[in-house]
């Protein structure tokens, strides 16, 4: 499973770019209005840091079908691999439906059930992104929806690719894992919460006190 970051913070962008196990930054309108800057420059920025191969994704936000595909257009021009998330809505689904069969990467978001995916995969898109924990949020199961969308594309020989959003955990991200999405966006403050174990932290301050004792030439 491809990990994400679902952040447009530039520090935190750098930061986990260093780890090399980021494929790729989701972004969506919330995301780019924390960050100040206007949408393109946010974009341009994250671009120098994680270089051409590097999935981003950036948000139309008009809502009928022909000015979100001219939208994903100039959203297009900012990146080599530029991923154009659309929102579930009609018009968003007839955009990506003439946006796939042009060849543009897009993305269906504000996904919140089976039948919603399927409706982005029968128009053609590169991915899906389920929302997780905002399912999680008003007591539904988040995993189980990622469950019955694999199931059903891998069923159908779909070949649209879930990216998870709205993670907020790592067991989140376990589950998602295990669960076979593709891709689980994880916000920052996840990922470093992914590194932390305490017996890990114990185990590695006892080796270091331990070394002290080793005669040294
Ligand atoms: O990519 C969408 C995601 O960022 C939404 O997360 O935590 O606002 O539900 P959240």
């Amino acid at each position: 499973m491809k990990i994400f970051i679902d952040t447009a913070n530039i520090n935190d962008i750098k930061s986990a770019f260093e780890l090399g196990i980021i494929e790729g930054v989701t972004t969506n309108p919330t995301i780019i209005s924390k960050e100040g800057k206007k949408f393109e420059d946010a974009i341009k920025e994250i671009a120098e840091i994680v270089g051409e191969d590097t999935y981003i994704f950036g948000e139309v936000v008009s809502l009928d079908a022909e000015n979100m595909i001219k939208e994903a257009y100039e959203i297009k021009k900012l990146h080599k691999n530029m991923i154009i998330k659309i929102p579930m809505c009609k018009e968003g689904i007839k955009a990506v439906s003439k946006l796939s069969k042009d060849g543009v990467k897009t993305c269906v978001t504000l996904c919140f059930s089976a039948a919603q995916a399927i409706l982005a995969a029968n128009a053609g898109a590169t991915y899906v992104a389920p929302f997780l924990g905002r399912v999680d949020d008003i007591g539904g199961n988040g995993i189980h929806l990622i469950q019955e969308i694999m199931e059903i594309f891998e069923m159908q020989g779909m070949d649209t690719q879930i990216v998870a959003a709205s993670t907020r955990h790592p067991l989140h991200v376990i589950e998602l894992a295990k669960a076979g999405a593709h891709v689980a966006t994880v916000p920052y403050k996840t990922i470093m919460q992914m590194f932390e174990h305490p017996l890990t932290t114990n185990g590695l301050a006892q080796f270091m006190k331990d070394w002290e004792k080793v005669p040294k030439a």
